[in-house]
């Protein structure tokens, strides 16, 4: 089934590396990486509760003026360089300028969010052995939320779990991009919309379905605010995974003739589609036996597995879901890991399998203070956060919105518009000036200034 491997060559230094061997496979292990746990529990819940339909609107222009252009900004880096994210920047900096710092951020970014990630990730697969065994089939939110007050105050359930999953993932990583990554996520990503289409057809079906789709679709223009706008576009950041050279190690591996614009354009929509279907599965369900929706753990792991308890079939449909959300996680966490394993393998000329296994190490410890931050250093806090809380604030609120700013600076300002275009063009053969200009402008001038109030908003200078 699986074809040849057919390596990257790298023109300037004929180097063949490792790297996506077909349209398809970009497309997969692209998309799986934005597609993630903030499809599944962040979206639907923040468009809900933030005004639904209105709330769409707003975040697909931040998506189309935030997202879109950083996105294929990192792609363009990394598919001219064929390298990770600090040697991009090096190679394509003027000498002498540090951009490289900026995929140095990166690295740090990807290590404090698979931190946090990967612990969200070990409870849903705890979950999916829970789901098997019947442990959490309960109707009743007091009995679910006990049970996941059992597993996330066990600091050893927590930790293994968790080194569990970053062994699963370092063990695709060591196969390499190609059989790896690809391999993997071609065959969850088609998976993964199958059963979304599964459970949102039952959910619809239900009773009392309609009261969840105008939770998540009734525009109610009355609640757009500045802070709202803002929120929407922090969520697209997350979402496209960018500001922290996952797109820029991503593109080294894309092929010299795929279309980067129309990639990054059906990645954006497929997972603004896998986000209202994981809306339409959930809310309706919610709705109809009387839940109060709600965000974060307690919607996934307290009112999902009551919801799935009170419906027929619902044993089988709670397994399919928390399968769902495991196979979200996973594309998403392989493209978190890949960040600093293309690093060692680039800079340091080290062995993927031993890049793989020194990179799972180093995040079982780094990791194992949020799997405990809920139990046994739960009363350790760093500027009143847990580890988890302080991870999750300084990467989203910090880090990734910095290096957005610098990517866009870097490629409007230093990179400039004639290297942008050579590469969205593929060197001449795609003839797409238009989009070229407006991408170049956005960059330049609007983008990063958007980026920066969504910062200042964030910390709470403005
Ligand atoms: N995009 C992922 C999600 O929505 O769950 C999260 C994520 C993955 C963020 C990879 C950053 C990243 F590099």
């Amino acid at each position: 089934m699986s074809k040849q491997t057919r390596p990257v060559s790298n023109e300037a230094t004929g180097n063949s590396r490792d790297g996506f061997t077909s349209s398809f496979g970009v497309l997969a292990a692209t998309l799986g990486s934005a597609v993630g746990l903030g499809n599944i529990w962040k979206f639907p819940y923040v468009t809900g509760a933030n005004g639904g339909a209105g709330f769409l609107v707003v975040y697909l222009l931040a998506t189309l003026l935030v997202g879109l252009p950083v996105m294929i900004a990192e792609i363009s880096l990394g598919r001219r360089a064929k390298a990770d994210a600090i040697t991009t920047l090096r190679t394509l900096a003027p000498s002498g300028q540090k951009w490289w710092l900026v995929g140095l951020s990166g690295v740090i970014a990807a290590f404090l969010i698979t931190s946090f990630y990967s612990e969200v990730a070990a409870w849903v697969f705890a979950y999916v052995f829970k789901a098997i065994r019947g442990d959490i089939l309960s109707s009743d939110p007091a009995v679910t939320s006990a049970a996941f007050g059992a597993l996330i105050s066990d600091p050893w359930q927590s930790l293994l779990w968790q080194w569990g999953v970053l062994l699963l993932m370092g063990g695709i990583l060591a196969f390499g991009v190609a059989k790896g990554i690809e391999a993997v996520t071609k065959k969850l990503m088609p998976l993964l919309f199958i059963l979304l289409i599964v459970i949102g057809i039952r959910s619809l079906m239900l009773p009392g379905a309609a009261a969840g789709l105008a939770f998540l679709f009734t525009p109610d223009w009355s609640k757009l605010s500045a802070s709202v706008v803002l929120v929407a576009m922090g969520l697209a950041f997350f979402k496209l995974s960018i500001g922290m050279g996952t797109m820029i190690t991503y593109g080294s591996y894309f092929r010299d003739e795929q279309n980067i614009p129309a990639t990054t354009f059906r990645v954006m929509t497929a997972d603004l589609f896998v986000s209202m279907l994981a809306g339409i599965a959930i809310f309706p369900a919610v709705f109809s036996f009387g839940f109060q929706p709600a965000a974060g753990p307690s919607l996934l792991f307290i009112t999902i597995p009551a919801v799935f308890a009170s419906m027929p079939f619902g044993h089988l449909l709670m397994v399919l879901f928390f399968v769902l959300s495991a196979v979200a996680a996973t594309g998403a966490m392989l493209s978190l890991l890949e960040v600093p394993v293309s690093v060692m393998v680039g800079r340091f000329a080290i062995s993927r399998p031993v890049a793989t296994a020194i990179t799972v190490l180093l995040l079982a410890l780094v990791g194992a203070s949020c799997a405990l931050s809920n139990n046994t250093l739960a009363d350790t806090k760093l500027f009143g956060m847990t580890f988890f809380d302080l991870f999750d604030y300084l990467s989203s609120n910090i880090l990734l919105p910095l290096g957005g700013i610098c990517i866009c600076l870097f490629v409007g300002w230093i990179w400039g518009k004639e290297q942008l275009s050579a590469t969205l063009s593929n060197h001449g053969v795609l003839s797409n000036g238009k989009i070229v200009s407006m991408v170049y402008l956005l960059l330049k001038f609007i983008t990063p200034v958007l980026i920066a109030l969504v910062m200042l908003k964030g910390l709470g200078w403005l």
